[in-house]
């Protein structure tokens, strides 16, 4: 196939607004999967993905399709994730493209990660074609919409395709757009090699399967390449594309999107963003890989049953293979003894990891809260990043402490203004700004610290705004603030795993709304057990579980044995997600109690 017949794009969009149905549509159309194996939303194949009905990790398929103009095009599609955790996925598979279609709602209009999507793409240069989406809707305002693209991003919409993905309308126009307004790949077939790993997946029998995008020369099988970063040299055993199925070829040829395995079994010599070239016709540098992600949010995982601790930095290695953005190191905690600090972009992608170690890995875990990376000053002028509250040095030792500040953008119906203020200055917001969108929707910028609106910031924005309001933030950096060490001890005793950072201001109505919570939630024991919360050593709030009375056998009277075990056994399964922390048993809802706000 002729590069100049090849189109690679991504579709890009706010969560929601329908690229994983438009990417299926497409799929029907150019009949690249036969009409019995197509299921909804095909392109997201990992399970907690089509439970969830979000996707999580990009995808890339081959495709292709005849033209109104009798050609027949090669199209690679790239699916990409919409939530603001996975936007190092979407920046990836931007890299591998040429062009981007940007899905918009016609009934909720550009949303925050419309902004978000669309600055990434033109980062990457890429062509943005936009198309608006459900427009079967009753509620859809396609004009309004296409004004809203040209006036807020500046792009120009008077020919943008009107789709109902969902009905399949008018989906061939898309495509047509892609072939006439997409750049064919540029690169030349005769240069040395350079391919873009742009993702990787551990295979039990292959070993590494590299993700590539051909940007110069081309990939054979037999050949020798070189993975540019990691210095390791392998030969291509196997190489092809995806249709979503596996498809074996000889060569993945300039401009193509394809994997390529060569018995890799040393996880570490592929990374993410680095670029192949070839042993003996090497180019003379790497092509510019991605910006580096710096984890966001940390927290510690814990086996539930220690003898799993190597099973679980296993799983962790292999997971970080598939997502790039996922950090750990191997940290003891007095509390739940040895785990894994681990750095995440949200807490999306957080529970994401969680959930795929248990069900992929078999491991339980016990999760500690999250949280952010605080910056202590010492008195003797030195700075220690701290994502683990429980690592804080002595306060005789600090001088100050700073936290991370995002920039918030908030759009929003202008009737929700008020209640947004108010959850911002809850959560220690500072107002910059606020412009309108058009007549009815407004932007509003406020700078907030990173710590008060990882956990539950989102959800509360949902609530107040009836769900209208979306959202999208940015590091800008470190701000000193009143903060301190909140400690939290059981039966006396400091649990490491419940330290937090608080502001001082709030530390008092934290720490009882904490000692509160934990009360409801660790069971009774056969003693009594004080709950305290304290800060520098000096206690400010406290409350109780009384000591149990009953025990669970008791109303088993006589020989019936089977039914005691059946007893026995529930409550072992109550148990299964609890950690004995000295004395008391503590489920893993404790551990994040610590985020408790009201
Ligand atoms: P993420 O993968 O989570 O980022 O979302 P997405 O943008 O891929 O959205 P998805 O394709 O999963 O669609 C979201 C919802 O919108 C689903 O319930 C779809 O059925 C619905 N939807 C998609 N396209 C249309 C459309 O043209 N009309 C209507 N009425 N609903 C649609």
């Amino acid at each position: 196939m002729e590069q100049k017949y090849i189109r690679n794009f991504s579709i890009i969009a706010h969560i929601d607004h329908g690229k994983s149905t438009l990417a299926d549509r497409i799929l029907e159309l150019t009949e690249t999967v036969e009409q019995r194996e197509m299921k909804e939303q095909l392109l997201d194949t990992m399970d907690l993905e089509r439970e969830r009905g979000i996707t999580i990790k990009l995808n890339a398929v081959q495709l292709q399709y005849t033209a109104l103009n009798g050609k027949t095009y090669i199209f690679h599609l790239i699916d990409t994730p919409g939530h603001v955790d996975f936007t190092y996925e979407v920046s990836r598979s931007l890299a591998a493209c040429e062009g981007a279609v940007l899905v918009v709602d016609a009934a909720q209009g550009i949303e925050a990660q419309t902004l978000a999507n669309v600055y990434l793409a033109l980062d990457n240069d890429l062509e943005i074609l936009p198309v608006i989406n459900k427009i079967d809707l009753p509620s859809a305002q396609p004009d309004v919409v296409k004004k809203e693209i040209e006036d807020v991003i500046g792009l120009d919409a008077s020919c943008a395709p009107l789709i109902s993905a969902k009905n399949g309308l008018h989906i061939r126009d898309v495509l047509e757009d892609i072939v006439a307004n997409v750049p064919a790949p540029k690169g030349d077939p005769n240069a040395p090699l350079q391919a873009l790993v742009f993702d990787s997946v551990y295979d039990a029998y292959r070993g590494v399967i590299a993700f590539v995008r051909v940007k110069e020369g081309r990939i054979r099988v037999g050949d020798k390449v070189r993975f540019m970063a990691s210095d390791a040299e392998y030969e291509v055993l196997e190489c092809g594309v995806r249709t979503p199925k596996e498809v074996k070829k000889d060569s993945l040829e300039c401009g193509e999107v394809g994997w390529l395995c060569a018995s890799i079994k040393s996880i570490q010599d592929v990374r993410v963003g680095d670029t192949i070239t070839n042993v003996e016709y090497p180019a003379s540098a790497p092509l510019h890989g991605y910006r580096e992600m710096n984890p966001m949010v940390y927290c510690g995982l814990y086996p539930i049953d220690s003898a799993k601790y190597n099973d679980l930095r296993d799983a962790l290695e292999k997971l970080q293979l598939n997502d790039a953005s996922l950090q750990f190191e191997a940290e003891t905690s007095q509390a739940l003894g040895f785990g894994f600090r681990c750095g995440f972009l949200g807490l999306l992608h957080m529970d994401v990891v969680q959930e795929r170690i248990e069900r992929e890995y078999h491991i339980d875990l016990i999760a500690t809260a999250p949280s952010v990376v605080y910056h202590a000053y010492l008195t003797d002028g030195s700075m220690l990043a701290i994502d683990n509250p429980s690592l804080l040095p002595d306060v005789q030792k600090i001088d100050h402490i700073e936290e991370p500040f995002v920039k918030a953008s908030i759009m929003t119906p202008k009737e929700y203004v008020g209640a947004i203020m108010e959850l911002c200055q809850r959560k220690r917001g500072n107002y910059t700004d606020m412009v309108y969108i058009d007549d009815t929707r407004m932007n509003l910028i406020y700078e907030l610290p990173l710590g008060e609106i990882v956990y539950d910031f989102f959800d509360k924005l949902k609530s107040c705004t009836k769900g209208y309001a979306s959202f999208d933030y940015e590091l800008i950096g470190y701000q000193p603030n009143k903060l301190a060490k909140m400690d939290i001890l059981l039966n006396g005793e400091v649990v490491d795993a419940l330290s937090s950072i608080v502001h001082r201001e709030f530390a008092y109505p934290r720490g009882r709304a904490i000692c509160e919570k934990l009360k409801k939630l660790i069971p009774k024991q056969q003693f009594e057990i004080p709950i305290q919360a304290a800060i520098n050593g000096k206690i400010i709030a406290r409350a109780d579980i009384k000591s149990l009375r009953k025990n669970v056998l008791a109303k088993c009277y006589g020989g019936d044995i089977s039914r005691k075990k059946k007893l026995l056994e529930k409550q072992k399964e109550g148990k299964k997600r609890m950690k004995a922390v000295g004395s008391v048993e503590v489920p893993q809802e404790a551990f994040m109690a610590v985020l408790s706000m009201d």
